[in-house]
């Protein structure tokens, strides 16, 4: 099997998975620290999709807001800048 085939597998395999996960588990409420960097990000994008409440804690050190503010404004979201090096206390109704 090629590289990029390979590579689609493995992407299918996680899209699959994660669906189950939604199946299973139901809507959540995730928080992604770092959700404003590279990967963070595209995390963000598949849990928003897949319609589960979101809030990204990021500081902004490498972090940038255009990677996420398309989001900006949706009621499942939230953007809190703050370091995760000290404590933050968040509230979730599930
Ligand atoms: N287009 C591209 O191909 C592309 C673009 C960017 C990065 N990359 C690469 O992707 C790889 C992985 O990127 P990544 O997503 O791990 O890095 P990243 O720097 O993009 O994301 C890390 C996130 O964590 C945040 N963060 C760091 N310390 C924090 C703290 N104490 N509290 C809160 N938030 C904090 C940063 O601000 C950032 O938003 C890197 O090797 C990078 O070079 C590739």
């Amino acid at each position: 099997m090629s590289f990029a085939a390979d590579a689609e597998m493995q992407f299918l395999d996680r899209f699959l998975f994660a669906v189950y996960l939604t199946i299973a588990v139901g809507m959540c409420h995730w928080q992604v620290t770092g959700g404003a960097g590279f990967i963070g990000s595209h995390l963000v994008d598949a849990l928003m999709l897949m319609g589960h409440e979101v809030t990204v804690v990021d500081n902004f050190f490498t972090g940038r807001k255009r990677n996420v503010e398309h989001w900006i404004g949706h009621e499942n979201f939230e953007l809190i800048t703050h370091d995760i090096v000290t404590p933050l206390h968040l509230e979730s109704r599930y």
